[in-house]
């Protein structure tokens, strides 16, 4: 008799646990493929490669220091190849940028911020977040950079959604839009169920349990045990949240009723709960103690002294007979020209597509068809941490259909003085906006936003600010890019070498706009080099 899928998954979970059931999945092509099990699938040259065999290590020239480059140089350096790297920008990391005071930036508009933080403060203006399965946590593991949790979800960050309905315009907890949400969506399909909507879909048993799992997942009925209210979503519980919070003795607490089902569903609010169940945004996600560049530093230690090259604009690129050749503005402004056996080069492809080369024009079409992608943040640093003083927020985001898009407060320092906020985190025509305006005028306009959704408290007591739009910022011209294909001629032209020349980035992987797909990029392309050096 054919086994249907749901019924082979539930057969296996019910003899075997989750490990089982996991396993099952995998077979079944509906599992991803462990982390680590892919992970472990890496081989990184190692120096008896080149000793066991009696071959001579080569010289690498390796095009930008970000997370991608510096990856390619830390892996070809444990096997001893003589690796350089050419970095446009003064300190290592690229995208993977934190702010702290002192630092300095000149944008492509020509404004320059100076950064004020108070010690010990900081935003991170490119990552933040790390998801548990991406290979960055290892390198922070391996490298010695110490982690703490990110608070990626909070039931007590807040919802605000435009509109006209009686929870739009207004600041809503995201616990008590998930019970509202959740509670009335129940309702409808409980409903529809005992009705016999669903009959062509399922037998008496099935329904029942389908019934017996919304009444708990929509909290219907608030087990109240009236037959009559069982699939009904009455918001009574604690779910929402309490307007006077249950306490001693006789003090049970208050709720105030739910919204009718029409402002619930009709405000769109929402929205939001989908972002958990990604692949990349579930918790627990981490962050680096400190900052997000403590990876890059790392990586810069773990090159080596004198690896890098600060302030070296590439120019040109060629590959050669003999290897290949860079052309670099250095520091001084001198034009210099370096040579090696190969060339990895991880400049951005939009910014990559404008550097002269001799790869030939399926190169050029290759790095032009990938879409520069905006966004941009404004860090907020408050002198009082009201979010968690007021509100009792702590950490978490803030999720708004106004121009903010996201607002972030900070992963650490709870109790502390002071804080930075994310006062927006914004992509597209939003970001676009923001880019174009000065920093005072991005603030104006965050703060406002912001007081919206938090009150007036919101323009008060900053200390400082600093605000970055990628797209208008030099060596970086974008977030990340967009592919209209990954399966297409130009992704797949940059996968191979061109002559001596490689390329790495995260934008040649399935994880754009993460460091992992840096790192995974890195990987593969070290993997490829050594594999042709081994087979010479
Ligand atoms: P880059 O970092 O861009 O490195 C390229 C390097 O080339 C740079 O150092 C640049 O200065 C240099 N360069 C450019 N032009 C030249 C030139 N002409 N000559 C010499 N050097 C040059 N990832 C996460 O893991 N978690 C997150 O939460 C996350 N959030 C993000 C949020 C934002 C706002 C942004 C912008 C990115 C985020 N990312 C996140 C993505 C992550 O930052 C990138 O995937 C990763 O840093 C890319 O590394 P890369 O080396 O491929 O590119
Ligand atoms: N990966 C980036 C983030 O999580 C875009 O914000």
């Amino acid at each position: 008799m054919p086994v249907s899928r749901r019924n082979f998954l539930r057969g296996v979970g019910a003899t075997g646990g989750a490990g089982a059931m996991f396993g099952a999945m995998g077979a079944l092509g509906l599992a991803p493929a462990a982390s680590a099990a892919e992970n472990a699938a890496f081989a990184p040259p190692r120096a008896s490669d080149f000793t066991l065999t009696g071959r001579s290590s080569r010289t690498v020239l390796v095009l930008g220091a970000g997370i991608a480059g510096l990856t390619t140089a830390y892996e070809l350096g444990k096997a001893g190849y003589r690796v350089t790297l050419l970095e446009g920008r003064q300190r290592p990391g690229g995208r993977n940028w934190t702010v702290r005071g002192g630092d300095t930036e000149t944008d492509l508009n020509g404004e320059t911020q100076r950064v004020r933080f108070a010690e010990g403060q900081y935003m991170n203006a490119g990552p933040a977040r790390i998801p548990q399965h991406h290979v960055t946590l290892d390198y922070c593991r391996e490298l010695g950079v110490a982690i703490e949790p990110f608070v990626n979800q909070n039931a007590d960050a807040l919802l605000y959604y435009t509109g006209d309905t009686a929870v739009s315009n207004t600041a809503v907890k995201h616990r008590t839009a998930k019970a509202d949400v959740y509670g009335y969506v129940s309702e409808l399909l409980s409903k529809a169920t005992n009705a016999g909507a669903l009959d062509d879909e399922l037998s008496a048993s099935d329904k029942e349990a389908l019934v017996e799992f919304l009444r708990d997942f929509g909290d219907l009925g608030n087990s109240t045990g009236d037959p009559a209210a069982a699939d009904l979503y009455l918001g009574g519980s604690g779910r929402r949240g309490f307007d006077v919070e249950p306490g001693a003795g006789l003090q049970a607490g208050s709720i105030s009723p739910a919204p009718a089902l029409h402002d619930v569903i009709a405000s769109g609010i929402g929205r939001e709960f989908t972002f958990e169940f990604g692949w990349d945004q579930a918790v627990m996600m981490f962050q680096p103690v400190g900052g997000m560049d403590r990876i890059a530093y790392a990586l810069e230690k773990a090159v080596g002294p004198g690896r890098i090259r600060y302030g070296a604009e590439v120019t040109a690129i060629r590959t050669t007979p003999a290897g290949g050749e860079v052309d670099y503005v250095d520091a001084r402004g001198a034009t210099r020209t370096a040579a090696a056996d190969f060339v990895v080069n991880t400049i951005p492809p939009h910014i990559a597509a404008r550097i002269p080369h001799n790869l030939g024009p399926g190169v050029t079409a290759a790095l032009g068809a990938a879409t520069p992608s905006p966004t941009g943040k404004i860090g907020l640093e408050y002198s009082r941490r009201w979010w968690e003083d007021d509100m009792r927020i702590y950490g978490g985001i803030t999720n708004t259909d106004l121009d903010l898009a996201h607002v972030w407060y900070p992963s650490s320092g709870f109790h502390g003085d002071r804080g930075v906020v994310v006062g927006y985190y914004n992509y597209g025509r939003q970001a676009l906006e923001y880019a174009a305006l000065p920093h005072a005028q991005r603030r104006k306009r965050a703060v406002e936003n912001g007081a919206k959704i938090h009150g007036p408290v919101y323009g008060q007591d900053i200390a400082s600010s600093f605000s970055v739009s990628w797209s208008r910022t030099r060596y970086s011209e974008a977030g990340w890019v967009d592919w209209t294909s990954q399966t297409g001629p130009e992704y797949a032209t940059l996968l191979a070498p061109q002559g001596n020349v490689y390329f790495a980035g995260d934008h040649l992987s399935h994880a754009i706009a993460w460091q992992h797909g840096a790192m995974t990029s890195a990987r593969a392309t070290v993997t490829a080099l050594h594999q042709r050096v081994m087979s010479s």
